[in-house]
């Protein structure tokens, strides 16, 4: 027998993403014990707002360094009150995401069975879409100025970055994907109003359907598509949008699939260069925090991408079905959906159908 070890950096940040991790790390643990083929290293790191009460840092100095090491990063959430979001984000999450150009963020919005939707008439076979969001440039550059601060003519510029090889690679993995999963790609921009960066991507998009003739495609505008993606969500299946785009449109997929306890997403270096990072969308909601409210199988869905990334599909559906299995039971849920079970509780349960299923 064949064993593989992968080394996972566990960085479970602020708030309820510590009680979340947990029960991911408790699933993926037991895949190991069910398939011993499948071994994790898991190597907790304690970054995060408190670590920066204390030291001044989001994380340590040499951090990037340590985490290159690692085969992937499993992620909690970052942020809490008390310390500045932009200064948390950028110390932890984003550096993270920038550091190790993990360029594809795919943020699956599927409505499983049992999912509450809050959209009349809509039902699993209406929201299956996955979403590749732009993750290295972009909005989210970093890129701008301050100027004149605290003066009266006082001006701030924020650049939107869109380089070729950016855009190029991102659409590209999104055609690629919709062509093995023979889907249709859809292009969400904003040329008509953003009229150097929307226009180049679409130009792009334009350029790289012509190497995909088999794929049927699609090109919204953002405010048109947040409209559809309400009334038509089956118009969409795979969609590539830009950093900021893709964030907004994410947390719209997560509110018509069952809302945010259940949305996942994986930060991707395709190419393998660097760690890939896996987490669930939400942030480290401090209304919750602490209480064990959390719902953790956004966090369990992201287990999933990680099992899927490192080659084992079979587990990665097996994940999923554990969560659809409790979304139809309703016995195991916490109060966003509806329940009173307790994080941990979640976990537990999800642990108890793979062993009943696949011991
Ligand atoms: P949030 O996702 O933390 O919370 C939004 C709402 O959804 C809250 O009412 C919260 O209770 C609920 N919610 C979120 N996840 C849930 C779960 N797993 N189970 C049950 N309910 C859940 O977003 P926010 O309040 O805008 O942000 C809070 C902090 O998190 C901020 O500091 C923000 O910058 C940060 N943030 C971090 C990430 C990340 O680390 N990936 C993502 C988004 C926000
Ligand atoms: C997300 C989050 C982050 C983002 C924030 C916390 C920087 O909202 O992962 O969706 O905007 O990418
Ligand atoms: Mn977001």
């Amino acid at each position: 027998m064949v064993i593989m070890t992968h080394k996972i950096a566990v960085i479970p940040g602020d708030g309820i993403g510590i009680e979340v991790i947990n029960e991911g790390v408790k699933v993926l643990n037991c895949v190991s014990q069910l398939d011993p083929k499948i071994q994790f290293e898991f190597t907790h790191f304690p970054w995060g707002c408190e670590f920066y009460s204390k030291t001044g840092r989001m994380m340590d100095d040499d951090g990037i360094e340590r985490l290159s090491k690692f085969d992937g990063i499993f992620l909690g959430a970052v942020g809490y009150p008390g310390v500045p979001d932009h200064i948390s984000l950028w110390g932890l999450l984003l550096r993270i995401r920038k550091s190790f150009d993990q360029y594809v963020n795919v943020r699956p919005v599927k409505l499983l069975k049992g999912a509450p939707c809050p959209l009349k008439e809509k039902s699993p076979k209406d929201i299956n879409m996955i979403f590749i969001r732009e993750n290295s440039e972009g909005e989210y550059a970093g890129s701008g100025s301050w100027l004149y601060r605290d003066k009266p003519n006082e001006v701030v510029i924020q650049d939107g970055v869109f380089s070729r090889v950016g855009c190029e690679r991102i659409i590209r993995y999104a055609f690629e994907l919709a062509r093995t999963e023979k889907k249709s790609l859809t292009s969400i921009s904003k040329g008509n109003a953003l009229n150097y960066s929307m226009v180049f991507w679409d130009q792009i998009f334009q350029q790289l359907s012509q190497e995909y003739p088999d794929v049927e495609t699609h090109s919204y505008l953002v405010d048109a598509a947040a409209m559809l993606m309400i009334t038509k969500p089956e118009r969409f299946e795979i969609v590539v949008t830009s950093n900021l785009f893709g964030d907004i449109l994410t947390d719209l997929g997560a509110a018509i699939a069952g809302g945010m306890g259940l949305a996942a997403g994986a930060n991707l270096n395709p190419e393998g260069n660097f760690p890939s990072m896996f987490e669930p969308i939400h942030g480290s909601a401090p209304d919750i925090a602490g209480k064990q409210l959390a719902n953790p199988l956004a966090t369990v869905w992201s287990a999933s991408q990680l099992l899927e990334f490192f080659g084992y599909k079979e587990w990665a559906a097996r994940l999923i079905d554990a969560i659809e299995y409790l979304l139809v039971e309703q016995k195991t849920l916490t109060p966003d959906l509806g329940g009173t079970a307790k994080t941990a509780d979640v976990g537990d349960a999800v642990v108890a159908y793979l062993q009943k299923h696949f011991a």
